[in-house]
Order: C-alpha cells, then sequence, then structure tokens
C-alpha cells in the first residue's frame, strides 16, 4: 500500500518527509496520547502522524508563529494566494533586488507571509540565520518562481494544514528541547529529530555531544516511549553517537537520500536511523537490530 505523505508549505534542511512511512508505522501510542515533537522542523512527520493531541516545538520563532497565524485564522489559504500572487509579480519584475528587498523587510518585521516567501524563493528551501538572528539564504534563481501552480501548490499545502489544525488539538510552541521534553506524561510519545551534529549552519540550530547526551537524559527521565531520528551511516563514516549515547535503545535504519546542497556530488547518500526505547512490532521487526 502507497503511503500519500502530505508535505508542509514551510520547507527545511533535513526534512524527513522519506522517511514519514516508517515513522508511522513505527510510533507507539494511543489515541489518549500526546504526540511531542521538541525540534518540528517543517512539521512534516507530526502532520502526517496526525494524532488527535500534540505539542510542536522549534526554538525558531518564525516556524512556530507561521502556524501560530494559522491556527488563529489571520493566515489562510486566500490570504497566501493574494500575497504569493502580488509578491510572485514583483519579484519577477524586479528579480534578485526585489528578493533582497523582501529579505531585508523581512529581518525588520518578523511578518510570517515574508517567511513563506523567502523560504519558497530562496536557494534550496533552506532556513538559516546568521549570529545576529537575521534570516540569510540567498536567492534561488528560479525563473517565474511564483507561477501560478506553484502558488496553488502552496495554497493546498496551507489548506491542509488549516484542516488539520482546526480538527485535532495541536499547540505550537517556541523553546527549547528540555521545556518541551518536560511537558510528557508517561502515556505520551515523543519524537525527536534533532540538528546532527557537526552538520548545523543555522544560529537556532547549534547542536554539540553535550547536547546530545541531555537530550537522551530528558527522554530517558521523562518515562515516556520515544522515537528519535538521527544519522547511521554515509559512505565515508557511521555515527558513533548510537554506541556512545544511544546504546539503551533498539535501532531500525532504512537508506535515504540527502536532498541538499547545489550538486549531485554533494549529495550523500545517508542511511538514516530510527532510535526507540521500545520494541516496534509488525512488520518492520526484520529491520530491528540491537546495537549493543
Ligand atoms: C533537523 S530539523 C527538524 C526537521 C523536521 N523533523 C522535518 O522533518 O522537517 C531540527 C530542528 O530543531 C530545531 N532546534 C535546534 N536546536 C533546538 C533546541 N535546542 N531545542 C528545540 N529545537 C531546536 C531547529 O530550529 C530545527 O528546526
Amino acid at each position: 500500500m502507497k503511503d500519500t505523505v502530505y508535505v508542509p508549505p514551510i520547507k527545511i534542511q533535513g526534512i524527513k518527509t522519506k522517511l514519514v512511512p516508517l515513522i508511522k508505522q513505527s510510533v507507539a501510542m494511543n489515541k489518549n496520547s500526546v504526540w511531542i515533537e521538541p525540534f518540528m522542523g517543517s512539521g512534516v512527520v507530526g502532520f502526517n502522524v496526525e494524532p488527535h493531541y500534540a505539542i510542536f516545538a522549534d526554538t525558531n520563532p518564525h516556524i512556530i508563529e507561521f502556524y501560530n497565524q494559522i491556527k488563529k485564522g489571520n493566515i489562510t489559504p486566500y490570504i497566501v494566494r493574494e500575497f504569493l500572487e502580488c509578491e510572485g509579480k514583483l519579484l519577477e519584475k524586479g528579480n534578485d533586488e526585489y528578493y533582497y528587498t523582501v529579505r531585508t523587510r523581512f529581518n525588520q518585521e518578523h511578518n510570517p507571509l515574508d517567511f513563506l516567501f523567502l523560504n519558497r524563493a530562496c536557494f534550496n528551501g533552506m532556513i538559516r540565520f546568521n549570529k545576529n538572528y537575521d534570516f540569510n539564504v540567498p536567492y534561488g534563481h528560479k525563473p517565474k518562481r511564483f507561477a501560478k501552480a506553484y502558488v496553488t501548490k502552496i495554497v493546498n499545502q496551507v489548506a491542509h494544514v488549516s484542516d488539520l489544525l482546526h480538527k485535532y488539538e495541536w499547540k505550537f510552541v517556541c523553546q527549547s528541547f528540555e521545556e518541551t521534553i518536560s511537558m510528557a506524561g508517561e502515556n505520551d510519545f515523543i519524537y525527536c529529530d534533532p540538528p546532527y551534529i557537526g552538520r548545523h549552519v543555522d544560529y537556532y540550530d547549534s547542536w554539540d555531544e553535550q547536547a546530545e547526551i541531555t537530550l537522551h537524559k530528558a527522554l530517558v527521565d521523562s518515562n515516556a516511549r520515544f522515537m528519535l531520528s538521527t544519522w547511521n551511516h554515509n559512505d565515508y563514516r557511521q555515527n558513533d553517537y548510537i554506541a556512545m549515547v544511544w546504546n539503551d535503545c533498539q535501532k531500525i535504519t532504512q537508506e535515504h537520500f540527502y536532498h541538499i546542497g547545489a550538486k549531485e556530488k554533494n549529495r550523500n547518500s545517508v542511511v538514516e536511523a530510527l532510535l526507540t526505547n521500545y520494541t516496534v512490532n509488525g512488520k518492520q521487526n526484520e529491520l530491528l537490530l540491537n546495537n549493543k
């Protein structure tokens, strides 16, 4: 059976779209559990799991604000269409110069619609902020970037998430993972997709060994069931932190291609791992490896 994966309107490097089917099959929660996602990024994982109750969190305030504005009804599919059609025309006329005008405007005013525009017009749908917390991704240079079909695609993505937000009890909060994990009860389910050590490009997104150890401790102390996405190995090396920090977990792996980096040669094939503190039942059992 082919799983249709819903793609959300905001993109991010490291987006887990391709892992969604495997994650969905492997979660362990019941209908009263709260889905807790401390590193929501694009939100693609939780939005596809569709739990009734959820807390989506991230340290990036612009992602959280975007979804809170949809929840409040200040951003609607109609408003997004009007905005992108108008800004798209100005971009077509002004090109690079107009992109950088919007980028400067966003860095002064933090309008979530400008954030959407920049995210969809910038280089490779990246989210990157400099040390002054200014968005600094360059222009993506796609001719007719906001052509009618592309705008419609984004509008449909907003419409889908807007329906979900009206159907379910979901909260969006800007806070660190420690605070988010401390909100979990024993019956809840925590899905974590932290930045990878040594790969961070963004000042909302720094990560080191100490953060990895703190995350492990917070998850174990929560007594909730948890799942963590990380990388297992690539062509050149393996992720030693799995054995160092996560050796009390079980592991599922899946090959998954990374779509970041402008040139093919920069796109490494990465084997992703899902680490859990419970045994995953069903079809995926044969993929379970205990790394102790
Ligand atoms: C790898 S991305 C998550 C991608 C997401 N799973 C997806 O598929 O789109 C990691 C996210 O963690 C956030 N983040 C980084 N450090 C954090 C921290 N200390 N607490 C909470 N969120 C953090 C970043 O802003 C980023 O959005």
